[in-house]
């Protein structure tokens, strides 16, 4: 089965083919390609969702056929698409949605709306091929900073979540004060390797909790920047050393409410070296699943894996399908 994915959900357009396995072929993503808009929305300090959307539509045709080039398939060789159809910006989504029913309904393929979140953990599952649930799943991304159970038909059960900001949008508003650039983690991460992580204490928010809370965090660095006499890159160690620790201290709280063995971490934070090799060297007795930074952000792999692994279902979408911006109560 040869399997397109699409992913628009923000600011990354992309598309890559998944082909499931075959006589004497291991399963294999065939290709992928990428068009990342962060120079466009890095003057705003942030993704400005018209501007995205706007984007993703001029980007979309020239990507698939760049796809299909590198493949050397045709469209008529597509079997299945799968497509992000929540949660995101909903500008954003509808445009991906619509080039996915229109390719759908013109090549008499079925169209699959894929929950983002599904992707990110199954991106975990491209990399380990012995990885089947039911697992853990931990998404710390731009989004959501969501701990989840899955059980072996992929449904999803809430387990522990932010109670207010997802971690990548703390890593994007500190960057932001220390005057970095958008996305905060990458240059947050950059900038850390300079610095003392112990230099400056930082409070754990909610530290019994199997809640996480990083609003408070940010308005403690923002008093920080605001007295002058921290050096950024100092700051920066601390904050990611705290966030590290934070990780840690509530897997372990959950980890004993719910015998966690297998855990998946995904999003966009997860390609955060410093905090995965910390997670990595503290956590013992915990089979850990990192996919590789690439697939930690948004990438269309993971939600062409997905459509592959929702096929049985045979939950296709129509033409009148919506996208969504926000998730199903379940998920909250
Ligand atoms: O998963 P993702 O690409 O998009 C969403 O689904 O939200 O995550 C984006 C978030 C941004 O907030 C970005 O600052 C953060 O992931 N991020 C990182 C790193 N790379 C991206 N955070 C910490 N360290 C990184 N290396
Ligand atoms: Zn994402």
């Amino acid at each position: 089965m040869i399997v397109l994915g699409i992913e628009t959900s923000c600011d990354e357009t992309s598309l890559a083919i998944y082909r499931s396995a075959q006589q004497n072929k291991k399963p294999s993503i065939l290709a992928s390609v990428v068009s990342s808009q962060i120079n466009i929305h890095s003057p705003f300090g942030g993704v400005v969702p018209e501007i995205a959307s706007r984007n993703h539509i001029i980007k979309l045709e020239p990507l698939l056929k760049e796809l299909l080039d590198k493949t050397k398939l045709s469209l008529k060789e597509i079997d299945l698409i799968g497509v992000t159809n929540r949660p995101g910006l909903i500008g954003a989504l509808f445009t991906g949605l619509a080039f996915a029913k229109a390719l759908g309904y013109a090549l008499k393929k079925p169209v699959i709306g894929i929950n983002h979140l599904l992707g990110h953990t199954l991106s975990a599952e491209l990399i380990y091929e012995e990885l089947y649930p039911p697992y853990f799943s931990l998404i710390i991304s731009g989004g959501h900073t969501h701990l989840f159970f899955v059980d072996n038909c992929y449904n999803f059960s809430l387990i522990a979540k932010t109670v207010d900001d997802a971690l990548g949008e703390a890593f994007d508003k500190v960057s932001k004060m220390l005057n970095l650039g958008y996305p905060g983690g990458p240059h947050i991460e950059k900038l850390a390797s300079n610095g003392n992580s112990t230099s400056i204490p930082m409070p754990i928010a909610m530290e019994n909790s199997q809640n996480l809370s990083f609003s408070g965090l940010k308005t403690y660095i923002k008093l920080l920047v605001n007295k002058n006499c921290y050096k950024p890159e100092d700051i920066a160690a601390s904050f990611q050393f705290t966030v590290a620790k934070t990780l840690f201290k509530k897997i372990i709280i959950n980890r004993k409410k719910h015998n966690i063995k297998k855990l998946i971490i995904s999003g966009g934070v997860a390609a955060n070296n410093y905090i995965k090799n910390y997670l990595r060297e503290q956590l013992e007795n915990i089979e850990l699943y990192i996919p590789p930074p690439r697939l930690c952000t948004d990438n269309a792999e993971m939600i062409a894996y997905a459509a592959f692994k929702l096929f049985g279902k045979r939950n296709f979408i129509g033409l009148a399908e919506s996208a969504y911006d926000k998730l199903p109560s379940m998920f909250y």
